[in-house]
């Protein structure tokens, strides 16, 4: 099966489509845009996939892409998919990362070979120079997003209740002449108390009480910094995609674009497309979530 480079990240996911909102164009051969992979995700029954050698139609291969599973078209391969019964899918698109997210990348897997650090972390950081600026993890787990903030020249403090976690992130930031410090604290009860230039908190606020969470976050909105900026990455409630992990914490995403929609911030990303979580199903299936993405600068 056709496989996505690993240098390439996900830019764009269409709605969930059932059988009667299938658009037109996507019964029929089609292709994808030059240096564009789509990748089809089936959440419920199946699809047929066709792809096709070139325009004029003559058939390559053909595939069933079942619930659970997804297919891959590679950029400008034609192709077209066909219901089989009822079905609900949907399509991402994936294009290459810019040169400089890519060196961020490089230069922390020379380090960190096993750490895999949030793209959206990434582009953040490709925004300016942060040496010698401040950051705060919050729920940092086995220290990924910190050990990448850290390697960009930021003072880290990673705080989570799980006190292996932060002894492995310490040791690897020891290990690599990092500045970074680690803080055993219960987010249910912590705010934030003093400035930095940098807040993030990711896949981590959903394990909070509701009110800990957004009393957590408002103190994240004004102890940062002004020029500073914040990463959300959070499980939300949703009608379509709703998240089987009965988390205590999921709101909808509007609950969380609500600190940013004003004057003193500018958001330069914000997304609330499907993801998964490392956790499985009782099929074996990924267990997907909408998730709330927002990267937002403070400029007042
Ligand atoms: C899914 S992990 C995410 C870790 C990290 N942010 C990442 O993206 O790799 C969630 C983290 O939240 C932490 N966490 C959950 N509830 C917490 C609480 N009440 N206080 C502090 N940390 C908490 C867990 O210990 C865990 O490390």
């Amino acid at each position: 099966m056709t496989q996505i480079p690993e240098n390439f990240y996900r830019y764009k996911q269409t709605d969930i489509w059932t059988n009667d909102t299938i658009p037109e164009a996507i019964l029929n051969k089609h292709n994808t845009k030059a240096g564009v992979y789509g990748k089809i995700l089936v959440l419920e029954g199946a699809l047929a996939y066709t792809a096709f050698k070139d325009a004029k139609g003559e058939v390559d291969y053909k595939v069933v892409i079942k619930a659970g599973s997804h297919g891959v078209s590679a950029p400008q391969q034609w192709h077209k998919v066909e219901p089989i019964g009822d079905v609900k899918f949907f399509v991402e698109f994936y294009q290459e990362k810019p040169e400089n997210i890519q060196k961020i990348e490089a230069d922390f897997a020379e380090k960190f070979p096993d750490k895999k650090p949030h793209d959206e972390l990434k582009l953040l950081l490709s925004q300016e120079n942060f040496e010698g600026k401040k950051a705060l993890d919050l729920g940092s787990g086995g220290g990924r997003n910190s050990l990448l903030m850290a390697n960009n020249g930021l003072s880290v403090m990673s705080w989570d209740q799980n006190v292996e976690g932060l002894a492995e992130t310490q040791f690897l930031a020891d290990r690599t002449n990092l500045n970074l410090e680690t803080e055993e604290k219960n987010l249910n009860i912590e705010r934030v108390t003093e400035n930095f230039d940098v807040i993030i908190a990711t896949v981590s606020l959903q394990f909070l009480e509701k009110k800990s969470a957004h009393e957590l976050w408002q103190s994240v909105v004004d102890h940062t910094n002004l020029g500073g900026y914040n990463l959300l990455i959070v499980p939300i409630a949703s009608d379509d995609v709703g998240c089987e992990i009965p988390f205590s914490n999921l709101v909808p995403y509007e609950n969380y674009l609500n600190f940013y929609e004003n004057d003193h911030w500018k958001i330069l990303h914000a997304d609330n497309m499907v993801g998964h979580f490392h956790r499985r199903d009782a099929n074996g299936n990924r267990i997907k979530s909408r998730f709330a993405t927002i990267i937002a600068k403070k400029i007042k």
